[in-house]
């Protein structure tokens, strides 16, 4: 038996500079140390990186997905980083820490997780998309187009390894429950379900069976952790990221990347509580500022050999997504000019921030019936 490769990317907001527009240097700095201890021990490679005020841990090792150690070495690195958040006062130091003491798995504990455990092919070309100031249903729309859309991905139509489809995982978050759907057969019920993004989300994809790959491997995966877990509770948004293998039965890098030559319009933007589009980004540009926004999306592409990320390169650092970045910015012009006003502002049950039970409170009285 060929030994699996694990790719995990766990991601935590530990401190904005300034406000929450990006992470401070020295973060990453500490970050890095931290993974180089265990190097080659713990882990086989790894690659720190942000988006906007989200540090972004890429590991990769032999431990499989929900791995206790590797959960714990991510606690820790954010643990560590959110000291010298707290030494430097960044804004909101270990926000997303919302526990005293790591418990054996860091999902529902405030970081994010997307996790992929596979058999490495001969190319194993993966991509990190990192999001900020959005949801992880932001998501349900690329990765429906990449794996679902013959007018986005021609695999589906010309490549013999591709054809048959693919099976989709959707979590409905507020029931705590998921299906398998099957894509092309089962497309018009699954966008009944993907299109109402805030609560029902793509968790993975899966090869179909009989084809090429094995189909027990997730070829894509997305974290939803802090939402699952919380659902009910509060609805916190929770900047997601994804990891998405490419190539030799799967989408093509450049099909992978297609979706984001739509800024399509995502949640969260000013305090959690607006829609706005989600810009396609360098790196060096995951900078949230206008209206701390507007939502960033970054994609990091790997090769992976025995395990080492050879990579990253920016693959959003590249003329080809001009006019998407163009059409964002128009596009959160229009938006800004509605000011408080639906459908910029979220509907009332998305909001993560209201005064609307102060207001109502104050008006009890006043409020008189209507004949
Ligand atoms: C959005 C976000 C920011 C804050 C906003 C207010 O996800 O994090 O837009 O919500 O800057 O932050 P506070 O309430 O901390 O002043
Ligand atoms: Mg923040
Ligand atoms: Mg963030």
């Amino acid at each position: 038996m060929e030994e699996k490769i694990t790719v995990s990317i766990i991601k935590a907001d530990v401190g904005g500079w300034p406000g929450h527009a990006l992470v401070h240097p020295e973060l990453m700095s500490v970050a890095r140390k931290e993974l180089e201890k265990v190097k080659g021990k713990l882990l086989i490679d790894y690659h720190v990186a942000n988006c906007g005020d989200d540090l972004e841990l890429i590991m990769t090792h032999r431990r499989g997905t929900d791995d206790e150690e590797v959960h714990r070495l991510a606690w820790e690195t954010f643990e560590t980083a959110t000291k010298k958040a707290e030494e430097l006062k960044l804004y909101g130091a270990g926000q997303d820490l919302l526990s005293d003491a790591f418990s054996g798995n860091i999902k529902g504990m405030g970081p994010g997780v997307a996790e992929l455990e596979f058999i490495e092919r001969r190319g194993e070309p993966i991509v990190a998309f990192l999001m900020d100031k959005t949801e992880p249903g932001a998501f349900n729309l690329p990765i429906f187009k990449m794996f679902g859309d013959p007018f986005n991905t021609i695999g589906l139509v010309i490549d013999p390894s591709a054809h048959a489809g693919f099976r989709f995982e959707v979590w409905d978050i507020y029931e705590h429950k998921r299906v398998f759907m099957d894509c092309p057969e089962e497309m018009y019920s699954l966008l009944a379900l993907i299109g109402a993004k805030s609560r029902y989300v793509i968790k993975r994809i899966f090869p179909k069976p009989g084809g090429s790959l094995p189909d027990n491997e997730a070829v894509a995966a997305i974290s939803t952790e802090k939402l699952y877990e919380i659902a009910g509770d509060y609805v916190g948004k929770d900047d997601p990221v994804a990891l998405v293998r490419a190539q030799s039965g799967l989408p093509a890098l450049g099909e992978v990347l297609e979706p984001f030559s739509f800024p399509h319009l995502v949640s969260g933007w000013m305090r959690g509580s607006h829609n706005g589009p989600i810009m396609p980004v360098a790196q060096r540009n995951a900078v949230c500022t206008r209206f701390d926004g507007p939502p960033r999306v970054v994609a990091l592409g790997f090769q992976i050999a025995n395990g080492r990320l050879v990579g990253p390169v920016d693959l959003f650092d590249d003329p080809g997504f001009d006019n998407a970045r163009s059409l964002a910015k128009d596009a959160a012009d229009y938006m800004r000019r509605h000011g408080p006003f639906e459908p910029h502002r979220l509907p009332l049950s998305e909001m993560e921030y209201t005064t609307m039970p102060k207001v109502l409170g104050k008006l009890k009285n006043r409020f008189k019936s209507v004949k």
